[in-house]
């Protein structure tokens, strides 16, 4: 149990988050978003603005800088005229003060002709498609078997469609960089990002500098659960605006342009066939994606990759199909994929279990698999089972009547239910120094970042751990592109990964030091490529067994989560009270997507018309009544020196379907279009 490393630092005010770092000179940016969703900009009347005391410059398609590389369409920021979505960044104010911007931002006049849009997604839309691959590179579509043919011969079906609507990350701190041009024409960026190596890769590429002459750091990230993973055209825009104003700028998204800008879960519709024998053994899964990106960039989630994870059955499909509509780019949301995907999943496997008459867990059990099913490949480890039947005796699952809308309290319905929750354990290589001084204390340097995880402690923990030594004489240094190169904090992989970087750079720190340090000191490093490639092949994922009560008012339809507990098996938990928080805090999101979470399009306008947190409603203290999450020992040889499994995500897999399916319990009815409100259930 360990304190993170920087909660005073953080209680205090102390931890500098990107917009605080003092710049001399520094001048403020604010954007101007576009009012139609399709068209060209025919002209940028900046005239009003610029005559306002203390703006320093107008940037937008008309006078904007050419950028070198556009890895990500939505970088090109003000690269042309043509407009993808409605509150696309099309025009920036530079001023003295962020008033200022801000005012002048409201007098830049945008001409548009504006186009027809399509912005609705359908499963019937002549604009689908089947995308090469799907996020990262998984194939888009699998096929085992005869799946129809399996299913059509069944006893037992589930043919059900379920709809997730579009999601949008919303972490604490706003997306923000304070970018400076160096005398020496180097670019130094304060960003609040997932990744201090890959934004200096990325931001390099776009204006036309080798790497090293890009700096990024970010001690301190508010977090992003996963929005802050690739740079935004936020970053591009205080670069630009700074590079034009030869001056430090600052420029933090306000919240209410975070919706169209800063990336979201995409929307799903998902078809689930099932079919099994009469006790509820799998023949036949069918699991049909479809969603959407925008005409920028193609983003194509994974929605349907743990479906081929899951359970057994000979006869088997998953497909994507994806439209690109005019609206903004959807993104990386925590467990992207995992997360829509699992919940139909999930939710079909709960219609399964009433229709073959099995209990829930029972019948997860029953379709437990020692092999991946599609891949063949063995799992490094898989205690599923582990946790639905730890789970099952600590929620008091065997008192529970099947019978839906069997339990009633005064006016409220009361049911419960369970989910399974798996998320990949990835790798990824990463480089780490370790260094030794003559005092006695150890430095562990990498660019790995900590968005609020508790990931230094951990490094910190890990180091001590590989030099053994007391944590309290080693200092990790981390948030800095000029450390050690490593990868994002995203997929759940960080610790796995920067953890193993750190075990190695300390392994041989302490080859050298053959039991004495030098006055100057001792240093090793060490580069994971080789050893991550090496490895040999297994299926390796963390899973979960979520448990949710809810009661529902029989007059309004509300739903309250009375208690929620999940348990995981995921390798070795290296810092427990960190690690609880991590599951918790994705169980948390869980309920804000069972009952709150939506993003609702406007099919007049083409915008999501939320812009702030009392219009994007997500869990508060109140809503989260009894939650708990516990693990059980899980020790895998074939994951990494620490034997650990990421934890980041599966929190939130799988956590909507314990909800959806206990308020099916309580009440018989079968909500499979989340959120689930009031409306939807009476
Ligand atoms: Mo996470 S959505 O992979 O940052």
């Amino acid at each position: 149990m360990t304190d993170r490393l920087e909660s005073r630092e953080k209680v205090t005010g102390a931890a500098r988050y990107a917009y605080e770092y003092p710049l001399e000179n520094a001048a403020h940016a604010a954007a101007v978003q576009s009012t139609v969703a399709k068209g060209e900009i025919t002209a940028v009347d900046a005239d009003a603005a610029l005559r306002i005391p203390g703006v320093l410059a107008v940037l937008s398609c008309e006078n904007a800088p050419h950028l070198h590389e556009v890895p990500d369409g939505e970088l090109a920021l003000f690269q042309s005229r043509t407009v993808a979505y409605r509150g696309q960044f099309v025009a920036a104010v530079v001023a003295e003060t962020l008033d200022i911007a801000r005012e002048a931002a409201r007098h830049v006049r945008v001409h548009y002709v504006s186009e027809p849009f399509d912005v609705r997604l359908a499963v019937d839309d002549p604009r689908l498609y089947k995308p090469d691959k799907v996020n990262p590179a998984f194939p888009t579509d699998t096929e085992q078997g005869d799946p129809e043919g399996a299913f059509a011969g069944s006893a037992v079906r589930v043919d059900a469609t379920y709809t997730t609507p579009a999601e949008h990350n919303n972490p604490m701190e706003p997306h923000a960089t304070a970018a400076r041009w160096n005398a020496d024409g180097t670019l130094t960026l304060y960003d609040s990002t997932q990744g201090a190596s890959p934004t200096q890769e990325t931001i390099a590429r776009v204006f036309g500098l080798d790497r090293t002459h890009v700096r990024v750091v970010a001690p301190h990230v508010g977090g992003g659960f996963g929005s802050k993973g690739t740079p935004r055209p936020s970053v591009v825009l205080a670069a630009m605006a700074a590079g034009a104003v030869g001056r430090p700028v600052k420029f933090a998204v306000p919240r209410q342009q975070m919706f169209a800008t800063t990336g979201y879960r995409t929307p799903t519709i998902q078809r689930f066939r099932l079919g099994a024998d009469a006790d509820g053994t799998l023949n036949s899964i069918v699991h049909e994606v479809f969603e959407q990106s925008s005409t920028v960039t193609e983003f194509a989630e994974q929605t349907a990759v743990a479906t081929r994870v899951m359970y057994r059955a000979a006869d088997r499909r998953t497909s994507h199909r994806l439209a690109r509509l005019d609206v903004p780019t959807p993104s990386w949301m925590r467990a992207p994929g995992e997360t829509p995907g699992m919940f139909a999943l999930e939710s079909a496997m709960d219609e399964l279990a009433y229709a073959a008459g099995v209990d829930p867990v029972e019948l997860r059990i029953r379709n437990d698999t020692d092999r991946e099913p599609e891949s063949g490949l063995p799992f490094s480890s898989r205690n599923l089972v582990a946790c639905l039947r730890e789970g099952a005796d600590r929620f008091g699952w065997e008192h529970r009547d099947p019978a839906p809308g069997a339990r009633r309290e005064g006016d409220k319905l009361v049911g419960t239910g369970v989910a399974a929750s798996t998320y990949p354990a990835y790798m990824r290589p990463n480089k780490a120094s370790a260094r030794a001084d003559a005092d006695g204390t150890f430095t562990v340097r990498i660019a790995a970042a900590d968005i609020g995880t508790g990931a230094r402690t951990a490094l910190a923990l890990i180091a001590a751990e590989a030099l053994k030594a007391d944590a309290d004489r080693v200092t990790v240094e981390i948030g800095d592109s000029a450390l050690p190169q490593a990868t994002v904090a995203g997929g759940s992989a960080g610790t796995a990964s920067w953890g193993t970087a750190v075990v190695r750079a300390c392994e041989a720190l302490r080859g050298k030091m053959n039991g004495s340090v030098p006055p100057e000191g001792l240093e090793a490093s060490a580069d994971t490529a080789d050893e991550i490639r090496a490895r040999d092949e297994y299926a390796r994922h963390a899973f979960g067994a979520q448990f949710a009560e809810v009661e529902v008012d029989a007059d309004t339809g509300e739903v309250r989560v009375r208690r929620m507990l999940g348990v995981f098996a995921a390798g070795r938990i290296i810092n427990p009270k960190a690690a609880r928080s991590q599951f918790v805090g994705g169980m948390t999101m869980g309920i804000g997507m069972a009952l709150m979470e939506e993003s609702v399009m406007d099919p007049r306008y083409g915008d999501y018309v939320n812009r702030d947190l009392a219009q994007y409603h997500v869990p508060a203290c109140a809503d989260v009544r009894d939650i708990d999450a516990v693990w059980v020992e899980e020790s895998d040889p074939h994951l990494n020196p620490m034997g650990s499994k990421g934890i980041g995500e599966i929190g939130i897999v799988g956590a909507a379907a314990a909800v959806a399916n206990a308020v099916h319990h309580a009440t018989g009815v079968r909500v499979r279009d989340l959120p689930i409100t009031p409306a939807r259930l009476l």
